[in-house]
Parts: C-alpha cells; sequence; structure tokens
C-alpha cells in the first residue's frame, strides 16, 4: 500500500491518469485475475440473493465494472436473466465475452456511461472504489437512473473514515483505489434517491494495508411503495 505521492495525486485529480492505470493494470493481469475469482466469497451469494428479490424471471441486469464475469454475470445467466456487461479493461472484458457470449458486452468507464436499455437489477462490485471520489455521486446517480422503478442495486465502497486516494498493487500491478468515508457513501445513497436495504462492512480496516469494504444492497423505490424497513 502506498500513499498517492503528491504530483501523482495532482496528476490523478485531472483523471485520465487513474483511467489509464486502472485499465493497463486490469489488462495485465487478466489472465491472473480470471484464475482467482471463480466463486463467491463472503456473503456476494446472499447479497445477489437480496439483490434479485423481486426482480422478474428472465430480466435484464447490468454488470458495470463487470471484470471477467465471474462469478457474478455467470450466476446471473445461470439463473436465467439476462446481462449487459461493462468495463473498461478490453483484456478483462474479453473473458467475460469468451465466457459468456449470448450477452452483450460494453466497452466503456463508469464516469462516462450511458446505456440505453433500463435494467431490472444493476451490479457496480468492487469497482466504483477505483473510480475518483469526487465522480462516485454523479456515476450513482446515473446507475440509480438506469433502474426501473423497484429495482435494485448492489455495490462495494470503501470501508474507511479517513483515508486518501491511494495506490496498492496486485499481481505485481498498480491500482488506484479512492473512497468516500462510509457516512458520506450512505448520504450519497439517499441523495440519489436509493433506499439502502443492507449497508454493513464485509472488512474493516485493519489500521494498516486494509481499508476495509462496505457491501450495499439498495432499491430505487417504486412509485407508493412503503419504506424499506
Ligand atoms: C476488482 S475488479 C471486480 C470485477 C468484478 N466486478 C468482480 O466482482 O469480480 C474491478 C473491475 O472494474 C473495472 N473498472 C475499474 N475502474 C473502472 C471504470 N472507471 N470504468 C469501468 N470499469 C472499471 C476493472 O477493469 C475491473 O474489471
Amino acid at each position: 500500500m502506498t500513499r498517492v505521492p503528491r504530483n501523482l495525486a495532482r496528476a490523478a485529480t485531472a483523471g485520465a491518469m487513474v483511467v489509464r492505470l486502472n485499465r493497463d493494470s486490469y489488462d495485465r493481469i487478466a489472465p491472473e485475475w480470471d484464475r482467482a475469482r471463480r466463486e463467491f466469497v463472503h456473503r456476494e451469494a446472499e447479497y445477489l440473493d437480496a439483490l434479485l428479490d423481486g426482480a422478474p424471471a428472465g430480466s435484464l441486469v447490468l454488470d458495470a465494472g463487470c471484470g471477467t464475469g465471474r462469478p457474478m454475470a455467470d450466476a446471473l445467466v445461470k439463473r436465467g436473466f439476462r446481462v449487459v456487461g461493462v468495463d473498461q479493461s478490453p483484456a478483462m472484458l474479453a473473458r467475460a465475452r469468451a465466457r459468456l457470449p449470448h450477452e452483450r458486452w460494453v466497452e466503456g468507464a463508469l464516469e462516462t456511461l450511458e446505456l440505453d436499455e433500463e435494467f431490472a437489477a444493476v451490479i457496480c462490485w468492487d469497482a466504483l472504489f477505483h473510480v475518483e471520489r469526487r465522480h462516485h455521486e454523479a456515476v450513482l446517480a446515473r446507475l440509480a437512473g438506469m433502474l426501473a422503478p423497484g429495482g435494485r442495486i448492489m455495490l462495494t465502497a470503501g470501508g474507511s473514515d479517513d483515508s486518501p486516494p491511494f495506490t496498492d498493487t496486485m499481481f505485481g500491478e498498480q491500482f488506484f483505489y479512492d473512497s468516500w468515508p462510509p457516512d458520506e457513501t450512505l448520504a450519497i445513497m439517499h441523495r440519489t434517491g436509493l433506499e439502502p436495504v443492507i449497508f454493513e462492512y464485509m472488512n474493516r480496516p485493519d489500521g494498516a494495508r486494509d481499508r476495509g469494504r462496505i457491501a450495499i444492497v439498495a432499491r430505487r423505490p417504486a412509485p407508493d411503495a412503503p419504506p424499506a424497513p
């Protein structure tokens, strides 16, 4: 784990360098990632169940930051859902496309994503924290706007109350991370019209390398729906 040096932080704020760093690094680690990311971990399968609660059979799900399409998109297709997967890394996306050739795979960035479809559910799993925090509200607002009324979104965000942006290594490559503190992420959810159904730590910050991670399942209320308990 490395604090972002002042000059890198300045460049990262400009945005382009963050996108290029993460895209190129994921391109390089796609084979290793694919080998490692096979199964659900922690309570991911339960979060997916909560996401799909009430989603019509066979409906369309957006997987934003889909990686290689496993385990999330793969599980969705096995359950009869259709998937649009978006990722900025061509190499990660190529593996998703090869794995699930009947789904729609789109190369694109969360920061600028525009799609015509309406989705019964949206996943943004372990991807938002690769985006500069100044974009998080706009990204979530855009994803919320793609949800059908009553639809749900499932995402992770960083779990630290005081972490500046940082870079860390995975499979020998550098990645950029940034996240608002959990309280601010929760406030963003409310401001974007999303009602959290689950908002909990997957892992808490350990005071060292691990900045912690929050798992969130939230819904876009249908008109006249009672508030989430
Ligand atoms: C940690 S991996 C998670 C992949 C998948 N969601 C999963 O659960 O296995 C993060 C993924 O998000 C993608 N990603 C990171 N930043 C992105 C951005 N700004 N726009 C689109 N995709 C991005 C990466 O290319 C990578 O495939």
